[in-house]
């Protein structure tokens, strides 16, 4: 049975905004997504909100409900009591355009500053040989929408602007990762996520983890490991002397 919900979104742009309530039909079945585009035709025809699939597979309609970073397209009204004021506002660590609409270009710059895949010289395409459990890791890695809720939630970023130079976020680590561990990438990638990525600012809170719609395992099955093993270099004595003896 339908009912009246009552929403409270944010309203604005870069420069100033709030929140205001309204009270928007819900029917069984539908997400908090169907409420903001029946806000949108029925009241507030100028509200700004990116979305795509409506499937959580296009990684568009990223937002905040009630404080936590979601896909609006999944998020089922069912969750909330029917009296609940649902709150919806703009991911926090993006700069907002308007309304619900940030600017990701943070996560662009960062997904540029990353080396590509580099195979061995002598290899060719279509030469390439790997073990299915190889092929597994990436394929877990790759199932990321690009949603950004991961880099949204991390702490480090969420209330540090400073930190976005030095901080790449769980989504571009998890990038490096995964071509650290790729047997067929010959690039050494660990001084660069500790000294240019800053790998050593996440504290494996596993927060990206709890709110990445992908249920991807980013801090087990990438920060962790790619930790490890910038730890293995730094302290294997072998490295230890190399790096003294020829300053590398
Ligand atoms: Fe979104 Fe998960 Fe990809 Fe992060 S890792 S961008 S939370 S899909
Ligand atoms: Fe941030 Fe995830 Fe590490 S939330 S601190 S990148 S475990
Ligand atoms: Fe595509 Fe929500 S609209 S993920």
């Amino acid at each position: 049975m339908g009912y009246q919900a009552k929403l409270r979104v944010w309203r604005g742009d870069d420069g100033s905004g709030d929140l205001q309530d309204f009270t928007v039909e819900a029917n069984e079945g539908e997400v908090v997504l169907d409420l903001i585009h029946r806000l949108q035709a029925t009241q507030v025809p100028d509200l700004a909100v990116r979305w795509n699939c409506k499937a959580g597979k296009c990684g568009s309609c990223s937002a905040e409900v009630n404080g936590r970073p979601r896909l609006l397209c999944m998020t089922r009204m069912s969750i909330f009591s029917e009296d609940e004021t649902i709150t919806v506002t703009p991911m926090r660590t993006f700069p907002v355009i308007r309304d619900l609409v940030t600017d990701v270009s943070y996560n662009y710059t960062k997904a540029r500053e990353i080396p590509s895949f580099t195979p061995p010289e002598d290899l060719k395409p279509g030469e390439y040989r790997m073990q299915q459990v190889d092929v597994q890791r990436s394929q877990e890695f790759r199932k990321c929408i690009e949603c950004f809720l991961c880099q949204d939630t991390c702490h480090v970023i969420r209330d540090h602007e400073e930190n976005k130079t030095a901080f790449a976020g769980p989504r571009y680590l998890m990038r490096i990762a995964e071509l650290e561990m790729h047997p067929l990438d010959v690039a050494d990638r660990r001084n660069e996520a500790q000294t240019d990525h800053g790998l050593g600012y996440c504290n494996i809170t596993k927060c990206c983890t709890e709110v990445c719609p992908e249920n991807i395992h980013i801090t087990d099955n990438a920060l962790i490991p790619m930790k490890e093993r910038v730890a293995d270099r730094r302290y294997d004595p072998i490295v230890w002397l190399g790096n003294k003896l020829f300053r590398r």
